[in-house]
């Protein structure tokens, strides 16, 4: 595998090995076994892979969370040393090569930004927006694999590539968990040791909450999970939704749901000073 750093370098790197148009994985680094189920279905897929890290900054409301976010490149290229083949490509450019200058571009992608992580972390979707948008202009991939958990960033992508990408195919990936069902993200190497031992609750509330539906209310579903939650010291929900998949649209009550259609409930918390999100299929059985 390769380490690119510039847009040049990729450009220079598809002339050399004659093939273009890798499967693509943007990534933020602190890989883990999740990325790496992304980087397997890539390499399945598509001749070359490219799998991107750059923490993006325009994509954090706090400033701190930023600052915190784990960086650990080495350990990361290590990682995907053992996945890559020889024609793909890591690349890790640096902020200046990805904003150039300011990006002053607003994404408006209506009532998918209005609910859940939209209305909680003002501006995020918009900084998603604009990186990957200068990833798969750099990069040109035939297809991006994304993974599920983060739900609502996936169907965004899906309207930023349907606008302006279509020659860029989504893969959504499903989630990849710990022994106790936590989903795996790059957050929870910073939970507590305490916060981490209670954190597959998180997933148990999900089974249980997707089992409420053939008898119970919305309301009555949201407040067994925001009670299951806000029990374990120290975790806080921030909310639960049951939303319809591809328009977001939350479901207030059961009678609203179609079979014909999928749902999906997806919670943000915070454990202790970490924010966590997940999400589970709610079936009408
Ligand atoms: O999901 C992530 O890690 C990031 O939001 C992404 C898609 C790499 C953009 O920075």
């Amino acid at each position: 595998m390769k380490v690119l750093t510039t847009a040049k370098e990729v450009r220079e790197h598809y002339r050399i090995s004659v093939l273009r148009n890798p499967g693509f994985v943007p990534t933020m680094g602190a890989l883990h076994e999740g990325h790496l189920s992304l980087v397997a279905r890539a390499a399945e897929r598509c001749r070359m892979v490219a799998v991107s890290i750059f923490v993006n900054p325009t994509q954090f409301n706090d400033p701190q969370d930023l600052l915190k976010y784990p960086r650990t490149l080495d350990a990361d290229l290590e990682m995907l040393s053992g996945h890559l083949r020889e024609n793909d490509f890591v690349f890790v450019p640096s902020v200046e090569e990805i904003y150039p200058e300011p990006d002053t571009r607003r994404f408006d992608f209506g009532e998918l930004e209005r609910v859940m992580e939209g209305v909680h972390r003002p501006g995020h979707f918009n900084g998603v927006a604009q990186v990957v948008s200068r990833l798969f202009d750099i990069i040109r991939p035939s297809y991006a694999f994304f993974g599920q958990k983060d739900f609502q960033q996936l169907t965004i992508i899906r309207e930023l590539a349907r606008r302006d990408y279509p020659k860029v195919e989504i893969i959504a990936c499903p989630i990849v968990r710990e022994h106790d069902g936590l989903a795996m993200s790059s957050r929870n190497r910073r939970l507590l040791t305490q916060h981490r031992e209670k954190a597959g609750e998180i997933y148990r509330t999900l089974i249980a909450a997707a089992a409420m539906i053939s008898d119970y209310e919305i309301n009555e579903i949201r407040e067994f999970v925001a009670d299951r939650i806000n029990m374990i010291p120290d975790f806080r929900l921030e909310y639960f939704e049951i939303v319809e998949e591809g328009t977001l649209k939350p479901v207030h009550s059961v009678i609203e749901m179609s079979p014909e259609k999928k749902y999906f409930g997806c919670i943000a918390l915070w454990a202790g000073e970490i924010r966590l999100i997940d999400n589970i299929e709610i079936g009408l059985r």
